[in-house]
């Protein structure tokens, strides 16, 4: 199957739709097809079954601008249920298209089913991934890239070429090994290599890296200043991103920009996302390193579990040699990684999505209306499995999505009583939800009473992180907060032993995965939804639940059958008939009388 026929006909659509947009006062809509399918790739050497869309891994970067539409038809050719969410984009009004558990049914293996969602006043990078049962660990991930509308200034000059950076702890194991062994009460211990860009490590060293790896190679001009967007997409490994001998001015996170300032490395925890500006200020005497290391563990056993591509200038004089540029040793320093982490602020004078500073929305000066303290604790033995828990409850999706359960007045489905701080209950698996008050404000404390970095993360909103900190959370701390320019994003790390504290405006009705981003936790349990009902009732502030949503659970009778799906080049053929109608339309809109 052509690739490039699928993308003529993106490209196609987009500039039919943006035609019509500015000619009709809509929003262009942009058309995806993916078909997701197991590929054999052996990035660390090993020939393993990853995930991959169009037979690409990573997959396609989604290329849209704030407003747009964006369609997804998504072919689950897996031989397992799939659900794919969108990072950090904030589908207002519009949980349906989240694709998570909460409110989506799975989509069948051999069914397809499309997301449709506008991009919403955001700009930014963020990444979409398979949401179910640690598939992200066999890959199925991409970028999602937003641009600013052209009537907004950017607060830093065009850069010379865009590159997304994918960097992520990775498992021979495939992800089906990896469940059982979760399933079996195991650790899944010390990963195998971290990939960039679904590639194993350059060979610096010739006896940690094996022969016949494939590496990444990002390809510049001397003198030019790149964006990079870089993401951990792993399993649960917090890295620490470098480029050997160049400065890393930090200008973007998750949908926010930030303060630029230079780093010379940055850690990235498990679910982040970062945009750097990149100067290529160096003489090329030869290549150079881009690094993600492993954090906070020890690295004398962990060395072959790094991440190593090359950046190469047009007028490199050699290959990179040599050892790596160094990690931050802090190796008994547990403050500086929460100082950088502090030190990241946003630009409050300047546009984002829309116009107006980001540091219009004052919220230091908003009254908390309610708060939560969010506590985990080491893996725990429920009814004779090992889970992780928030304030002692590990959720346990229903059969029944939560928001679909409400639609139709399902009762039982869940409960919406979870506890506002931590309780001496004995821990329980449940599907216990935050009852969140619509146009509320809500304090989350973030409290990681395990050994390891937590990250995480809020669909549906961005939320301002404004304190971190060791030990445990007092109402004192809040003296401690940032209320001025602490950043707004949607994943946060939490330092083990330490809290983060958010605030967030629930403005966005829906019913919203709060979860760890980590996926061995989340898979056992560290997951709480919260439910920001529109008091006047649906149909009213919510978008509708759309004409293809698909029904399972309680509600499964309602689920017609679908018919067995075309094969790739069929939909295809679909789609430029659509195209081809939308350009007759608009050719008679033009000559209409
Ligand atoms: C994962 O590997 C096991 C063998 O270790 C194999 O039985 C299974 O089919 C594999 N699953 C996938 C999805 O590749
Ligand atoms: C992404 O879209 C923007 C705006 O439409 C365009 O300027 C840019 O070249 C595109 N980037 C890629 C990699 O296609
Ligand atoms: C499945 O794909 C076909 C062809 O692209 C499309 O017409 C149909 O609406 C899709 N079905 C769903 C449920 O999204
Ligand atoms: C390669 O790595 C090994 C193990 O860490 C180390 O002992 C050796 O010095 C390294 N070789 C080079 C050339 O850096
Ligand atoms: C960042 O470092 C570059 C050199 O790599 C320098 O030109 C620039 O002025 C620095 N910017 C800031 C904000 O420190
Ligand atoms: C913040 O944004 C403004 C407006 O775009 C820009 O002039 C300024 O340099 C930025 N400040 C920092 C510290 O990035
Ligand atoms: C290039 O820069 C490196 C340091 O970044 C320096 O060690 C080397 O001598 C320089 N080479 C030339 C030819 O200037
Ligand atoms: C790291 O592991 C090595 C090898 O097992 C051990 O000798 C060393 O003490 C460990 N270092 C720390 C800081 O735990
Ligand atoms: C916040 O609460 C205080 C009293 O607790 C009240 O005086 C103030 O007006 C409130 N501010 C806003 C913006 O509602
Ligand atoms: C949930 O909160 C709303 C106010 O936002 C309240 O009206 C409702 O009674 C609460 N439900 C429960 C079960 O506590
Ligand atoms: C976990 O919580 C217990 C009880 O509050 C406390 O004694 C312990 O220090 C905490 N451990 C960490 C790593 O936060
Ligand atoms: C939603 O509201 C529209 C317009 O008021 C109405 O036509 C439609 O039937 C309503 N749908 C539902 C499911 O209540």
């Amino acid at each position: 199957m052509a690739a490039e026929a699928v993308a003529v006909a993106v490209a196609v659509v987009v500039c039919a739709a943006a035609l019509v947009g500015t000619s009709m006062a809509g929003d262009p809509f942009a058309y995806f097809d993916w078909d997701v399918s197991y590929i054999t790739a052996s990035p660390l050497g090993v020939p393993q079954q990853v995930i991959a869309i169009n037979k690409q891994f990573p997959g396609p970067v989604m290329n849209v601008t704030t407003n747009w539409n964006v369609v997804v038809n998504v072919l689950n050719s897996l031989d397992e249920p799939l659900l794919i969410t969108w990072d950090g984009i904030q589908q207002r009004k519009n949980c349906w298209q989240d694709g998570v558990l909460g409110t989506n049914c799975p989509i069948p293996s051999g069914w397809n089913w499309t997301y449709q969602y506008q991009v919403k006043d955001q700009i930014g990078s963020f990444f979409y991934f398979p949401s179910l049962g640690l598939q992200r660990a066999a890959g199925g991930y991409g970028g999602i890239t937003v641009n600013n509308r052209d009537v907004i200034a950017v607060p830093f000059g065009t850069p010379d070429g865009d590159f997304t950076l994918f960097i992520g702890d990775w498992y021979t194991k495939n992800h089906t090994d990896l469940r059982k062994m979760l399933d079996d009460g195991k650790d899944l211990g010390m990963p195998n290599g971290v990939l960039m860009n679904g590639k194993g490590p350059y060979r610096y060293n010739d006896s940690l890296v094996p022969a016949g790896i494939d590496y990444e190679t990002i390809n510049v001009e001397p003198g030019k200043t790149y964006r990079f967007r870089v993401h951990n997409v792993g399993v649960s490994t917090s890295l620490n991103f470098r480029i050997q001998d160049h400065n890393l001015l930090l200008v973007e996170t998750e949908g926010s920009y930030t303060n630029q300032q230079n780093y010379s490395n940055l850690d990235i925890h498990v679910g982040q996302s970062y945009s750097f500006l990149v100067t290529m200020d160096q003489n090329a005497s030869s290549d150079y390193y881009i690094v993600a290391s492993p954090r906070f563990v020890n690295e004398s056993l962990w060395t072959r579990v790094t991440g190593v591509a090359i950046l190469h200038y047009s007028n490199s004089e050699g290959k990179a040699s040599g050892p790596l540029p160094d990690p931050p040793n802090d190796f008994y320093d547990k403050t500086w990684s929460m100082n950088q982490a502090r030190s990241i602020r946003m630009n409050v004078t300047t546009g984002a999505a829309r116009p107006n500073p980001q540091g219009s929305f004052k919220y230091g000066s908003i009254n908390v209306t309610q708060v939560y303290v969010l506590k985990n604790e080491p893996p725990v033995i429920i009814d004779g499995k090992r889970r992780t828990t928030l304030n002692g409850i590990s959720y346990s999706p229903p059969d029944t999505p939560l928001r679909l359960a409400d639609l139709y007045d399902e009762k039982g489905v869940y409960t919406l009583d979870f506890p506002t701080r931590p309780t001496d209950a004995p821990p329980s698996i449940g599907a216990s939800v935050i009852n969140g008050t619509y146009k509320g404000f809500m304090e989350i404390i973030f409290q990681n009473n395990d050994t390891t970095v937590q990250t995480y993360h809020m669909d549906g909103y961005a939320f301002f992180v404004v304190g971190m900190d060791y030990g445990e959370w007092t109402e004192n701390s809040r003296g401690t907060y940032n209320k001025w320019d602490g950043v707004s994003r949607s994943t946060t790390q939490v330092f083990p032993g330490a809290w983060t504290a958010v605030l967030v405006s629930l403005d966005n009705v829906g019913i919203w995965d709060v979860r760890t981003e980590n996926l061995d936790d989340w898979y056992l349990g560290q997951e709480v939804y919260v439910k920001v009902a529109d008091p006047e009732g649906y149909n009213k502030t919510e978008m509708l639940a759309p004409d293809n949503v698909l029904y399972c659970g309680l509600l499964k009778d309602k689920q017609k059958a679908q018919k067995p799906h075309g094969t790739m080049s069929s939909s295809t053929d679909l789609r430029r008939g659509k195209i081809f109608t939308l350009m007759l339309l608009f050719v008679a809109l033009i000559f209409a009388p």
